[in-house]
This record gives C-alpha cells, structure tokens and sequence, in this order.
C-alpha cells in the first residue's frame, strides 16, 4: 500500500476523533514531509520517481502534449515530463510552500521553458489546454473534480491517477509498481 493510501486510511480514522488526527499526523510525518497545510485535503507525499515513470508512460506522453498536474506538490511530474519527452508542462497547487519547492526543483533543470507552476485551487485554475492529466489526490477530491475535467478537458484527453479511482469511471488500464497502482483513463 502506497504512503498515501495508507495515510488516507489514517485520516479516515482520523475523521473519527482529535486524538486520531494528532496521530494521523505523526504517522504522515514519518513517511512524507511534515504537515504543513491547514486543510487535510492538501496532504503532501510525493510520488515515487518509478511511479512518476509509469503514469508518464501510460498516458503515451509525447513532445506534443501539455501535462498539467493537479496537486503538484514539489513539481517532481511536470519536471519528469518535460525532461523525458520535451512536452509543455504545468504544475497546479494550493499549498504556497510546495509551489517555492517546485520553482526551487524547476531551477537549473534545463526545462525552465517547458515548465510553471501556479498557485491556486484544481477547482479553479484553467485546464482546458491539457492533453495529459496527472493526479494523486484523495479519492473524494477525485470525485468532486471529475465532472470538471468531463466537462473542461478535450476529448481524447489522457487522465493518470496514482492510486485512487474517480468514483465509477471503470479505468482503461491499470498497472502495478511494487506497491503502487496506477490507473488510465482517456476521455
Ligand atoms: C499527495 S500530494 C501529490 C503531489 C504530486 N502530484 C506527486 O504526485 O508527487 C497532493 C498535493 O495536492 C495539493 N492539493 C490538494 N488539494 C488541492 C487543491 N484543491 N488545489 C490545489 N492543490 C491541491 C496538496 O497541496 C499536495 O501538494
């Protein structure tokens, strides 16, 4: 089970009770970066390179192509994208302190021109320009963001999400890496 999904397992127990988050909390610290979000939505654990590998891989990202990531925490994916395949990238996220992370990563990378990052709301900021979708992000974040992606995103439009699942949206692919699973859907 990936750190997240067992981070999910833990805020769901969380949701119980304080007494849970403050060890929800502890737990999350010790196998991602420390909390630092006020919103627990905004949880932050990074995808692993060889999942960030895969996700890339089974959306057929070309040099074409403008992958957005929804939540992109240190910028690791638009980063990875532009650099293996020459595309435009984008990373979006609501978090301050993550968005510096990526801009800090983004420096001295040699895709400074392919790649941005904007702070603001997945709910909110522009996506209809992208041909790839990459997420990892809570499942019920998944499933309130995903009439917005039907609506907004181009037909043929790539989604990749690690781990999680958009509702009942049957995924075309999904593919194992270790413990992680990573799922395909084209709209
Ligand atoms: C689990 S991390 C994933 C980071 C990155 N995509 C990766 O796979 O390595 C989720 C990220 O989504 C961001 N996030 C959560 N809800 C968001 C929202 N509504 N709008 C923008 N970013 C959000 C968090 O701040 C966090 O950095």
């Amino acid at each position: 089970m990936s750190g997240f999904a067992s981070s999910l397992i833990t805020r769901r127990s969380a949701l119980a009770g304080a007494a849970s988050l403050i060890g929800a909390t502890s737990a999350l610290a010790q196998q991602a970066q420390p909390l630092q979000a006020p919103n627990p939505d905004w949880l932050y654990v990074p995808t692993p390179d060889d999942v960030v590998d895969k996700m890339l891989e089974l959306a057929n990202v070309t040099k074409d192509d403008i992958v957005i990531d929804l939540g992109s925490g240190d910028g690791r994916i638009p980063i990875a994208a532009a650099k293996r395949f020459g595309c435009r990238a984008r990373g979006v996220d609501i978090n301050p302190v993550r968005i510096e992370e990526a801009n800090a990563n983004l420096k001295g990378s040699g895709v400074e021109n392919l790649v941005t990052f904007v702070e603001g709301d997945v709910f909110l900021v522009p996506i209809a320009d992208a041909t790839v979708v990459t997420l990892y992000l809570f499942p019920h974040v998944l499933l309130k963001l995903r009439d917005r992606l039907k609506a907004e995103l181009k037909p043929g439009t790539r989604i990749v999400s690690h781990e999680f699942m958009m509702g009942d949206w049957e995924p075309k692919v999904t593919e194992q890496v270790r413990n992680a699973r990573v799922h395909l859907w084209t709209l």
